[in-house]
């Protein structure tokens, strides 16, 4: 199988498994407990349909939205992911040239490999920077401070991370950031010597947001959850979160809100966007999927802060489904990583455009000319 052989995010999940050592292709793919979540946050969008029209007039169409005030030219931005350049040696290099090729949102996790500096430079669209609480306060500052010399547009807190999930596949595997070789997967690692190859010999991993302030992650390897409920502040409240959006003082976005309650409260705190959802289900096993909950929420808080639906997301369609159900955006991890991980840029580019084709594609097909004409009416839940 090769990159030609990729037609979908699917295509590119086996092509990734082939080419990734299996600690690093269950880190991407794994989620918590028995990845009932995960698997849900997919098949949510089959239980509705959408209703097309026809004679519509469609051959010119018009896919941009804005959101926190920045237009985009498609619905679907790329929601922030951490150590990329361990799934390939381009890391976040190579999706924040797509986000800007494509002409869209994407963002970088305090887990990044690349730095906040460099992003700022070299990217002159829509970025934000995904900010996990840490307990040391001065690295929390430090990392607002650098995105605000940056000129980052947005701050994501992400607020579903207050421990970490049950990631069983790390367990079995032994994964850390940096990877250490164990018994259970050295020769995952020997039989894929383009991976360990680029590993060894290109730029030296590290996390370069973190490592002014902390060793673990860089110097000392360390398990994602180990990290997570090691080094985050596990007190982090709504008190703490209008903090950091005063402290910041831009666009401000809550990564991770499910219901309805927060989500007001998003917009009570002066969020301009939430990210309805459940980390890819990797945290909660057994939360219900960010695509379930969107409609009750956009008729409790549309119009007063941006929504996007993340997660679960494979197909144009899926985003289509999720704006007629009242979401603003789409956003995604695994549709990106799986093409990073397999074909670096190249993979990432054509997995983008696919899904970009889609989305165009269904519109037409469904007798849209604008996002916004993309509403309840046009589903039907089975
Ligand atoms: C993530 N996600 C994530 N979220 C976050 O706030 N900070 C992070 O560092 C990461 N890192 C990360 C790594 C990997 C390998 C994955 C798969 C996911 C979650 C991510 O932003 C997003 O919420 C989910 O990926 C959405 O689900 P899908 O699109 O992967 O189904
Ligand atoms: C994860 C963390 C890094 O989901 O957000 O792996």
């Amino acid at each position: 199988m090769q990159l030609s052989d990729c037609h979908n995010v699917e295509d590119f999940r086996r092509l990734a498994k082939a080419r990734l050592p299996s600690p690093i292709f269950n880190y991407i793919d794994g989620a918590a407990d028995d990845e009932r979540t995960k698997d849900r946050n997919i098949s949510a969008y089959d239980d509705c349909d959408l209703v097309p029209n026809v004679l519509a007039g469609v051959s010119e169409i018009d896919m941009g939205v804005t959101v926190m005030g920045k237009p985009i030219a498609m619905p679907l931005m790329l929601s922030p992911t951490a150590l990329q350049r361990l799934f390939h040696w381009q890391g976040e290099r190579a999706v924040a040239a797509t986000a800007q090729k494509f002409g869209t949102w994407f963002g970088i996790s305090s887990l990044a490999t690349v730095s906040i500096e460099e992003i700022g430079e070299t990217i002159a669209s829509p970025k934000m920077f995904q900010l996990y609480i840490h307990k040391d306060k001065g690295l929390n500052q430090s990392m607002i401070e650098r995105c605000k010399a940056a000129k980052f547009d947005a701050i994501a807190l992400t607020v579903d991370t207050i421990v970490s999930g049950n990631r069983e596949r790390c367990l079995r595997s032994g994964f850390t950031s940096p990877p250490r070789f164990t018994p259970a997967s050295v020769f995952s690692y020997a039989i894929h010597p383009m991976w360990a190859i680029n590993y060894l010999f290109r730029e030296k991993f590290a996390l370069p947001n973190l490592e002014t302030h902390v060793d673990a992650g860089t110097n000392v390897a360390v398990s994602v959850a180990e990290y997570f409920n090691t080094m985050l502040d596990t007190s982090m409240d709504w008190a703490m979160a209008e903090k950091v959006r005063s402290d910041w003082g831009g666009e401000f976005c809550l990564k991770g809100i499910m219901s309805v309650e927060d989500a007001k409260r998003a917009v009570d705190i002066g969020a301009t966007a939430i990210m309805v959802s459940n980390h890819g289900g990797r945290q909660l096993d057994g939360s219900r999927s960010p695509f379930d909950q969107i409609s009750e929420i956009a008729d409790a808080v549309g119009g007063k802060i941006d929504i996007i639906c993340d997660g679960g997301v494979r197909r144009g369609s899926h985003v289509l489904k999720a704006i007629a159900a009242g979401a603003t955006a789409c956003s995604g991890g695994r549709l990106y990583l799986y093409a990073l991980a397999a074909a670096g840029e190249a993979g990432v580019q054509r997995v983008v455009g696919k899904l970009r084709d889609e989305i165009e594609r269904d519109m037409k097909l469904m007798g849209v000319r604008s996002v916004p004409e993309l509403d309840a009416s046009k589903l039907r839940w089975r």
